[in-house]
């Protein structure tokens, strides 16, 4: 595994380690002369082992600090690291932006980097104190926005979809209530209320407020809506024979890279919904059927790697097919965005 100076020894922020990093590069295979789409640069971990095989990269982050933090690896790899700031749903058309019509290889590492959390200012903790933003392109509305502003019933519906936390209305009716006398303006005040209001049993594997948080990082950021529009880019720009590999870190977001994959290569037929997209030919093989875990090796040194799940697929030469929202089994988006902009 790549070091990344992770240990934070001059004791800045820590570093972070890329997950699965072997595995990443088995199932890219990336060799000289070839083309990949990093969509999660985060500090670069990817990027560089993919760089150090010859090949070269285009690599996308929406953080414009994780993008500040790329320049000196720019500059080292000039020539073959193409570092934008955008969003990885947009994936194919910035590739396309930086020269190439088709690519050899796309990762995503969804989720957070360590920096994001451990910077208490970004506000994603709530072990740290900080703002209650949780913005990674740091512009839109802030979870603050959120827990102040939307209505309990669509509180609910947040948390309840994007954590699939159980006590949803609980909490929603609380931080309601709360608000009433104070707005939340940071992460430990609303870590707080929330363990007050459900309480924490010893026996409690994670701190209440866990679920609740993801919620609003997930929701702040659209990270569903992202994920989704990113695997229809990455059909539609890999070539063929291009390798889609894809690292996710809860539920919500593996299933959706299992349906999109599992729909992709034929094995659940289709969309019920577009009928004939059902005729279509597979536009992905699954050489690995199933997710790929991390090793326990790993997991001791690295134990965010736990909950990693990896999955892959490989392009065939068939045209991409019509991107359709509802292989992915979601509630719908469409009400809870339509809510978010107050229409
Ligand atoms: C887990 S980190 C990636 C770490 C990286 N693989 C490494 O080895 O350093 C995820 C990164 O993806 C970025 N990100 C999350 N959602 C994104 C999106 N929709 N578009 C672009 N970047 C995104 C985050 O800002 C974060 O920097």
């Amino acid at each position: 595994m790549t070091d990344l100076g992770a240990d934070g020894a001059d004791g800045g922020p820590v570093r972070h380690i890329p997950v699965m990093l072997d595995e990443v590069l088995g199932s890219l295979c990336p060799v000289p002369g070839e083309v990949h789409v990093d969509g999660t640069f985060g500090a670069g971990g990817y990027t560089r082992a993919i760089l150090e095989t010859g090949a070269s990269v285009v690599a996308i982050d929406r953080d414009p600090d994780a993008i500040a933090g790329g320049r000196d690896l720019a500059e080292t790899y000039s020539g073959r690291l193409q570092l934008v700031q955008g969003r990885f749903s947009q994936l194919d058309e910035i590739a396309r932006q930086c020269g190439h019509a088709s690519v050899d290889g796309v990762v995503l590492d969804i989720g957070v980097s360590s920096m994001q959390i451990d910077e208490g200012g970004r506000g994603f903790s709530f072990q740290k104190d900080g703002p209650l933003d949780m913005r990674m392109a740091q512009s839109g509305i802030s979870a603050a926005d959120v827990v102040n502003l939307a209505e309990q019933s669509v509180l609910t519906r947040v948390l309840g979809i994007y954590g699939e936390e159980k006590r949803a209305s609980q909490i929603a009716r609380a931080i309601v209530k709360r608000r009433e006398a104070k707005p939340f303006a940071d992460t430990l005040d609303l870590a707080n209320l929330v363990e007050s209001t459900v309480g924490r049993k010893h026996s409690d594997r994670i701190h209440p407020a866990t679920r609740t948080f993801q919620a609003l990082r997930v929701f702040v950021n659209q990270e569903l809506e992202e994920l989704g529009a990113a695997l229809f880019a990455a059909e539609r720009i890999l070539k063929p024979g291009g390798r889609l590999t894809v690292v996710t870190f809860h539920s919500l977001e593996d299933r959706m890279v299992k349906r999109f994959l599992a729909d992709r290569a034929g094995g659940i037929g289709g969309s019920r919904h577009l009928p004939e997209v059902a005729t279509h030919a597979p536009v992905f093989v699954q050489k690995k059927r199933g997710a790929i875990l991390a090793s326990e090796a790993e997991a001791q040194i690295n134990p965010r790697s736990r909950s990693a799940k990896l999955r892959t697929g490989e392009r065939t030469a068939e045209a991409a097919w019509t991107p359709d929202f509802s292989i992915f089994g979601l509630p719908d988006l469409d009400l809870v965005r339509a809510v978010r902009t107050g229409r």
